[in-house]
């Protein structure tokens, strides 16, 4: 059994974005399963490439919809990006630097899925359906 499994609550109802959330969900399994793992720096720095693929494509996509079809919290969310992305790189730091960050990394990540995934991005994907189904 996963750690996190996908289900409809986590959905937005929108495939390309659900698809991208659908990975970073698997990030978060692949980090929960490391648990007990010894060599936890080389895991640690391996999770961070994961998570900044994850975000260089993902938040693009969002960001690109969110222009697109002028969404007006676009700035606000984009500044949960923009956090988001500092907080990978202070991990990255992390991992380099002094310890392997497992349980603030599962923590953040499982708050960010409760907070922005299934909070901010799902009242993006509100107004962006309808756009859409209006195109
Ligand atoms: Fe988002």
């Amino acid at each position: 059994m996963q750690f996190i499994q996908w289900d409809q609550s986590l959905s937005i109802h929108i495939e390309e974005i659900d698809n991208q959330h659908r990975n970073l969900i698997e990030i978060i399994n692949i980090l929960h399963a490391t648990a007990k793992a010894t060599d936890r720096h080389m895991i640690c720095s391996e999770i961070v490439v994961k998570l900044k693929n994850y975000f260089n494509e993902h938040f693009m996509t969002e960001e690109k919809y969110m222009i697109q079809y002028d969404y007006p919290e676009t700035g606000a969310h984009k500044k949960e990006h923009v956090e988001f992305i500092k907080n990978v790189l202070d991990f990255e730091t992390a991992c380099f630097v002094s310890y392997a960050p497992y349980t603030p990394m599962l923590d953040f990540l499982k708050e960010w899925l409760g907070k922005h995934v299934q909070d901010t991005d799902m009242k993006m994907g509100v107004f962006l359906k309808e756009k859409l189904r209006i195109e």
